[in-house]
């Protein structure tokens, strides 16, 4: 199939939420990144994601809506405290973790009774729900297990021939994904998916925010995952990532004596000056990290790198969705010096 180009402007608005209500698949920019969006009700159009991505049929998609209001359409019941976190953080980068009713298909769910719901705040991502008036089921719109789209183009490069249309609404504002939150009790959150609203922004209206232990360690065999999406390899470019730890000094000695051809290291901006070896920057701090991590793996499979050793940033605030995206693209090899 030819995957049309779609811009911003009302009348392709339109076009593309008209795929969405005939079953279709659009690849739609979101604050957070970019998503393939199909109308989360529709069986047939969800299976199409599944298959376009490669995505194990175990891996729940977010259901994204243009209000919280209507989570109660999707869902069995709502604690206060969604709504609290709602009327604070949405529309934004969060999702939550809700029982699901029967209008979520089983296979929107990943066979699970629980749905992710999510506002998300991108004007265009909510206009095409809006226009539609259907709730989309939005994985990120990358092939499965590559680094997440932060572009259009990303998203045709993944998916050209795959989907009917992509919208182009510029580069992602946080180019990481939402943060995925179970809520456990009155006051008590559990972050699945750390993202650009924080822990420590959390707090601020739970009494209790609990790092899952997955976010930070690989799963032992057997052990059950609190989000499906943990137990899969995430993120990784086609380069070997290796997660170098510790200050520049002891980072510069670890890749002289690792250095070769093909060989790049992925460091903070401050660390550019008469760094000795290949390399790419990607901000100078968490949220800029955030924002470029992924376009940066992309760019360093472009330019050819076989091996890339990482400066990660301290897994607090924002940096702690960084390091997470990088300790699974690098499959938890984490070297400290
Ligand atoms: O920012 C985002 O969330 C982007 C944009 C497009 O909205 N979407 C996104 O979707 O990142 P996806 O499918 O790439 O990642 C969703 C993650 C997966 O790790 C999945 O396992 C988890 O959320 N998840 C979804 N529904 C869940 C549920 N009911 N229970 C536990 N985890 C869930
Ligand atoms: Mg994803």
């Amino acid at each position: 199939m030819d995957t049309v180009l779609l811009s911003d402007n009302d009348i392709d608005l339109v076009k593309a939420a008209e795929l969405i209500r005939n079953g279709e698949i659009v690849g739609i920019p979101t604050e957070t990144v970019y998503g393939l969006g199909a109308d989360a009700s529709n069986e047939e159009a969800v299976r199409k994601v599944f298959a376009a991505k490669g995505r194990p049929a175990d891996n729940p998609l977010i259901v994204h809506l243009a209000d919280f209001s209507q989570a109660k359409d999707y869902t069995t019941s709502i604690p206060d405290l969604a709504y609290t976190l709602a009327e604070k953080f949405c529309p934004g980068p969060l999702t939550m973790v809700l029982p699901k009713n029967d209008r979520i298909p089983m296979i929107t769910s990943g066979g699970l009774d629980t749905v992710g719901i999510r506002v998300p705040s991108h004007p265009v991502m909510h206009r095409i729900i809006e226009i539609s008036g259907r709730p989309i089921a939005a994985p990120s719109a990358n092939t499965s297990g590559y680094p997440s789209p932060t572009s259009a183009e990303h998203v045709m490069r993944d998916m050209n021939g795959k989907i009917s249309a992509v919208v182009d609404g510029g580069s992602s504002r946080f180019g990481v994904e939402s943060t995925v939150i179970a809520i456990e009790g009155e006051s008590t959150v559990r972050i699945l998916r750390p993202g650009c609203v924080t822990k420590e922004m959390l707090e601020q209206v739970c009494s209790e925010v609990i790092i899952d232990h997955a976010i930070l360690h690989e799963l032992e065999a057997g052990q059950k995952a609190a989000s499906p999406g943990m137990k899969y390899k995430h993120y990784s470019p086609k380069a070997d990532i290796i997660m170098v730890e510790g200050e520049l000094e002891g980072f510069i000695a670890y890749v002289g004596e690792h250095t070769g051809d093909d060989v790049y290291s992925l460091i903070f901006d401050s660390d550019s000056d008469n760094f000795p070896y290949r390399y790419m920057t990607y901000g100078k701090d968490s949220s800029e990290q955030a924002h470029l991590l992924f376009q940066r793996l992309r760019e360093l499979d472009d330019a050819g790198a076989v091996r890339v050793y990482v400066r990660a940033p301290r897994p607090e605030g924002v940096g702690l969705a960084v390091y997470n995206r990088l300790i699974r693209a690098a499959g938890f090899e984490v070297i400290r010096v």
